[in-house]
């Protein structure tokens, strides 16, 4: 079974992390995570890192991950960065269920207004399929292609689906 958890760097399932993060996201284009915390400027000790992990007879297995840099004025969007899931375990509904653990920590324990990610082109189509909106042009970003993506928090007493209105009698 997958599990979400929210992990601190000093974590040992941190290493998976960034292991993942590595193979997945920052070895393609080139990059190590030092040339990534370099880039990133100090945001990774701000960041809330999420890890999608499953039992192992060895231990806890790192499958997913992204993290989460809360934003700098309380009104402002949270910044998603660095979702990824294993190659071997991708289209299995993980990355859905990290995102959904990250709004709901977003929007159900922090109150946040939003969040927002720069989604490379392929992954555009999983953003809009949990729900999240097109926000930029495409612009270009570590040399790949991106479109900014965002979400806003549910207003309470927005209907979750139309269809599922009802009358009062
Ligand atoms: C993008 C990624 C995080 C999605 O995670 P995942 O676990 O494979 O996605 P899920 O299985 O949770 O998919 C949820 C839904 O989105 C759809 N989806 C996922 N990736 C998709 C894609 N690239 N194009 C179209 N639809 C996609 C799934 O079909 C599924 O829809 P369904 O519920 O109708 O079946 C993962 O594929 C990945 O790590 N890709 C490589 C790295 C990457 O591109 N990261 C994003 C950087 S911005």
């Amino acid at each position: 079974m997958i599990r979400i958890r929210r992990i601190q760097m000093s974590d040992p399932l941190y290493a998976q992390e960034v292991d993942l993060r590595t193979r997945v996201l920052l070895a393609p284009i080139g990059m190590t995570i030092e040339d990534y915390y370099r880039h990133a400027e100090g945001a990774e000790e701000r960041c809330e890192h999420f890890v999608a992990v499953f039992d192992h007879p060895t231990g806890d297995r790192v499958v997913g991950t992204a993290t989460m840099l809360p934003p700098a004025e309380p009104d402002g969007l949270a910044k998603v960065s660095q979702v990824c899931v294993d190659p071997q375990r991708q289209n299995e509904g993980i990355g859905q269920k990290l995102m959904a653990a990250i709004e709901a920590r977003a929007f159900g324990e922090l109150g946040l207004a939003g969040l927002y990610c720069h989604a490379q082109l392929v992954a555009v189509p999983f953003y809009e399929r949990i729900g999240w909106s097109i926000a930029s042009d495409v612009f270009i970003e570590a040399g790949i292609k991106h479109r900014k993506m965002v979400v806003y928090a549910p207003v309470m007493g927005d209907p979750v689906d139309p269809e599922l209105e009802f009358e009062l009698d």
